[in-house]
């Protein structure tokens, strides 16, 4: 699929021709992430700068998809240099649990070594291969011409070792967590594989992608939610991943016949829980980098600024001063696929992205099988100033099928402020089970494995009071707490500098 049309763009001194047919916001999506990264890049490594001068190999092939759509000047070339330095960095033995990925930076030291042992999601990141697959084939199939036949060559090679590699990958053996379950990797493996299975004539690759993609639908369609449910993160990269799967894949496949549909439904249900007047996904939130998506930088804010335009997105000004800011270096991907992936949304998902409908409530429900006991439920209510959300689970584990604390975030309250910013709260994750009740202004929350040692742990975003002493202190809202707990309550801050102890942060495993 090679541009379709072209788009003159008139700057003072020069007219460029974009090689890719983007028109709408997604051409400011793709300029403004294309110049932050410009800054970053290292022409002598052929790789962008990550920090102290060393270099990083994902976000260097986000670039040089976005190098090729821009197509200025030597853009074409500086891509195919990348990509292949990229490769050069893929891990080579196939006897390894890692073949297949990419390093994650070309200084580090060779995984497996004694002074880097492999651990997974640290030394080395099996995501990546799903990540930087699918980015190559963005590229095989969107400007295909601009890419020398060597480095096509070997793009191939490459997303056939990917695949293999992939294939090792079995939830729960060899530590592992790929299930259908893990939303946003599982959809790129059985992509990648599927897609490259064809190209190649192996059958066998092509059959692994169907099946996978099989139980990923299957799991989808049991209430048409995605089971990495709800996350301004990875609902965007699940989203690009099924792009791939509605524009690359033929009707002969499984993930040609249901992509679209479930892009459709994963927006409605994003739509739903939208509050344009706070510019935020109301909770639940299954895995979150921030509480306040105008304050981190979330992949659905990128797609939602080439669906409204960047004034209206929860995004700042400068996209690369938000927390999570390294996820900016994606922008190109969401840019390139915005036209066709955009022309999915129907009227009333798009409205909800800048009009807020009114007072709601959502019910909906999402499974994370190994994990879940029974399907969490979800309730959401919904009002212009005031979104509360939660969800009952009984799960394995403690901090949702990432086992992340800081990431899962099950009962979630949002308001406006008196200045128009965003207040928060959100339990923090310590049990396996929680029963909840969501009504208008209210929360019940019930802890069904509890004992006399329980407690309820609440991170809280109070605003313009700095000394917080108790709940009076938090702005734009008035809370009451009852129930069969003692309501005394202890008041903590925990700072990069100094307080009660180190900063919740979420650590991320793409
Ligand atoms: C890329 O840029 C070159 C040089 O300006 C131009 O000749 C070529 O047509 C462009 N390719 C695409 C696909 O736009
Ligand atoms: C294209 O390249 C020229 C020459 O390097 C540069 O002056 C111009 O700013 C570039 N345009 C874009 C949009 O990157
Ligand atoms: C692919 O893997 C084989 C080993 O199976 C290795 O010899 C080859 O160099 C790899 N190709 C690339 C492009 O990394
Ligand atoms: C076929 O694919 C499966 C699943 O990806 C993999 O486990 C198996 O090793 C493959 N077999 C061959 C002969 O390539
Ligand atoms: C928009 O799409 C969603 C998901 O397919 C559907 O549930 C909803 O009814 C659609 N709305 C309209 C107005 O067509
Ligand atoms: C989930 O919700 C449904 C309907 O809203 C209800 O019938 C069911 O009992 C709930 N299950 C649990 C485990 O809370
Ligand atoms: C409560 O449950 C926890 C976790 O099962 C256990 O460690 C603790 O000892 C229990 N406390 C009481 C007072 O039973």
């Amino acid at each position: 699929m090679f541009a379709k049309s072209s788009l003159w763009l008139y700057v003072p001194t020069l007219v460029l021709t974009l090689a890719s047919d983007i028109s709408g916001h997604e051409v400011s999506l793709l300029s403004q992430s294309m110049t932050w990264m410009d800054s970053y890049y290292d022409p002598k490594a052929a790789y962008l700068y990550a920090t102290a001068l060393n270099h990083e190999t994902r976000s260097s092939a986000w670039y040089a998809a976005g190098l090729l759509a821009r197509n200025n000047t030597s853009d074409a070339l500086q891509a195919n240099r990348i990509i292949r330095a990229v490769i050069a960095g893929q891990y080579k033995d196939p006897s390894k649990q890692w073949f297949g990925t990419y390093q994650k930076y070309p200084e580090e030291p060779p995984v497996g070594s004694n002074a880097y042992p492999a651990v997974m999601y640290s030394s080395w990141d099996p995501n990546w291969r799903g990540f930087i697959g699918s980015t190559f084939i963005v590229m095989l199939e969107e400007f295909s011409e601009l890419i020398e036949e060597r480095t096509r060559d070997l793009m191939m090679e490459s997303l056939t070792n990917a695949t293999v590699g992939d294939s090792y990958r079995v939830g729960g053996v060899d530590d592992d967590n790929l299930y259908p379950s893990y939303s946003n990797p599982a959809i790129m493996r059985a992509f990648v594989s599927g897609w490259t299975g064809r190209r190649t004539g192996d059958a066998n690759m092509t059959r692994a992608g169907e099946v996978e993609a099989q139980s990923i639908v299957d799991l989808f369609n049991r209430d048409n939610t995605l089971s990495e449910f709800n996350s301004g993160t990875y609902a965007g990269v699940s989203l690009f991943a099924l792009t791939l799967w509605a524009k690359y894949m033929d009707v002969d496949s499984v993930m040609g016949q249901n992509a679209e549909r479930m892009i459709r439904y994963t927006w409605a249900s994003i739509a739903s829980l939208y509050n344009a007047e706070l510019r935020n996904v109301a909770g639940p939130w299954d895995r979150t980098y921030g509480y306040d998506m105008n304050r981190y930088l979330s992949i659905l804010a990128l797609h939602i600024w080439t669906i409204v335009g960047k004034e209206r997105a929860p995004i700042a000004e400068r996209p690369f001063v938000m927390s999570h800011e390294g996820d900016f270096a994606i922008a190109p991907l969401i840019a390139i696929l915005a036209p066709y992936h955009n022309s999915l949304l129907n009227e009333s998902t798009i409205a909800a992205l800048t009009t807020f409908p009114g007072t709601h409530t959502v019910h909906t429900s999402a499974f994370s099988p190994p994990w879940d006991v029974y399907p969490r439920n979800i309730t959401t209510y919904m009002s212009a100033s005031l979104t509360i959300g939660a969800e009952s689970f009984s799960e394995e584990v403690i901090g949702g099928p990432s086992k992340n604390s800081a990431s899962f975030n099950p009962a979630v309250a949002q308001w406006k402020r008196r200045d128009g910013s965003v207040g928060w709260l959100s339990l923090y994750a310590e049990v396996e089970e929680l029963a909840v009740t969501v009504g208008e202004a209210y929360m019940d929350l019930a802890y069904p494995r509890g004992n006399s040692s329980s407690r309820f742990t609440f991170l809280v975003g109070a605003g313009r009071e700095q000394n917080v002493q108790s709940w009076d202190d938090v702005d734009g809202v008035a809370i009451m707490v009852t129930g069969s707990v003692a309501t005394e309550y202890a008041v903590s801050f925990n700072g990069e500098n100094g307080g009660a102890g180190k900063p919740i942060k979420c650590v991320s495993i793409l």
